[in-house]
């Protein structure tokens, strides 16, 4: 099911498909158009594995959310944060400090006219529409300064979304700009698609449905991801795991061996602590 024309900001260009939407097709939403639904069809039939994929990365965000918050974390920034779906940032924080402060951030209007149904009046949730690239406007933005306290640790949450800005706009200038602006003690946790040991054609044909997109897709190698975290202490994804950048879905998994599936091995993930 489509959503219908009441769910859609004014003025959207709905003929060329966006990540947000095609990411919601493929978790089973229903804020999607035509051209998300063709677009997350030619990717299914390049990569049958990719909703696993996409549960492998819902799945990670919100353990390492989780994970983030239980380590005394109160305060989350959610850039790149999608449209709203199953276990949402602050619903997933909020069982571990109920009066915890996220402030979700992307760049897709549609997701921020969606997002704004989840905002209750207890004023500890925002949502604002901005671009990653540009830093300064978002740690300027009054929700971020009247909601993220600099004293205090951070949880920057950048879940699949790195993916979508090319080396030319510096992300990793960007992630570090974020981080530097949080206390010490706040958190890093991203994934990133790779296209490490996959077959060259697939990933050709899964970049290209992006050609014609809002964001164009940038596969990231390990060492490419790992730069990310340049600075930081990365923490062991699992018990007995070694502290490094690992497949999404095997980080904080119960069952490691289980969790390493082909569909997780499309993204490289991390969490990593500012000292
Ligand atoms: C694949 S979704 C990931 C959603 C969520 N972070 C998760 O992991 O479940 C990528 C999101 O990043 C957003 N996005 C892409 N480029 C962005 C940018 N330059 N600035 C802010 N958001 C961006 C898209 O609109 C989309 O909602």
């Amino acid at each position: 099911m489509m959503t219908n024309a009441l769910n859609t900001p004014e003025g959207l260009d709905t003929s060329r498909p966006s990540p947000s939407r095609i990411y919601d097709y493929m978790l089973g939403g229903h804020n999607y158009f035509e051209a998300d639904e063709a677009a997350a069809k030619r990717i299914i039939g390049a990569v049958p594995e990719i909703r696993d994929t996409a549960w492998a990365n819902r799945g990670y965000h919100q353990r390492t959310a989780a994970w983030i918050a239980r380590q005394g974390v109160r305060q989350f920034i959610d850039i790149g944060s999608g449209l709203p779906t199953v276990g949402n940032t602050h619903e997933v924080v909020k069982k571990v400090h109920p009066a915890a402060h996220v402030v979700y951030v992307d760049n897709d209007p549609m997701v921020e006219l969606h997002s704004r149904a989840l905002l209750d009046s207890s004023g500890t949730v925002s949502v604002i529409c901005a671009d990653l690239r540009d830093p300064d406007s978002i740690l300027g933005n009054s929700a971020v300064r009247d909601l993220i306290d600099p004293g205090q640790p951070t949880g920057i949450l950048m879940t699949a979304v790195l993916m979508f800005v090319s080396d030319a706009a510096d992300p990793v200038g960007c992630v570090s700009k974020y981080v530097r602006a949080m206390a010490p003690g706040s958190y890093l946790s991203l994934t990133h698609l790779t296209a490490d040991a996959k077959p060259p054609a697939t990933v050709e044909a899964f970049r290209a449905v992006f050609d014609n997109a809002t964001e164009r897709m940038h596969f990231r190698s390990r060492a490419q991801v790992a730069r990310f975290f340049d600075g930081l202490e990365i923490m062991p994804p699992y018990e007995g795991g070694r502290p490094e950048v690992t497949y999404a879905g095997v980080w904080g998994a119960e069952d490691v061996a289980l969790a390493d599936s082909d569909g997780s091995r499309w993204l490289y993930a991390g969490v990593a602590k500012r000292g």
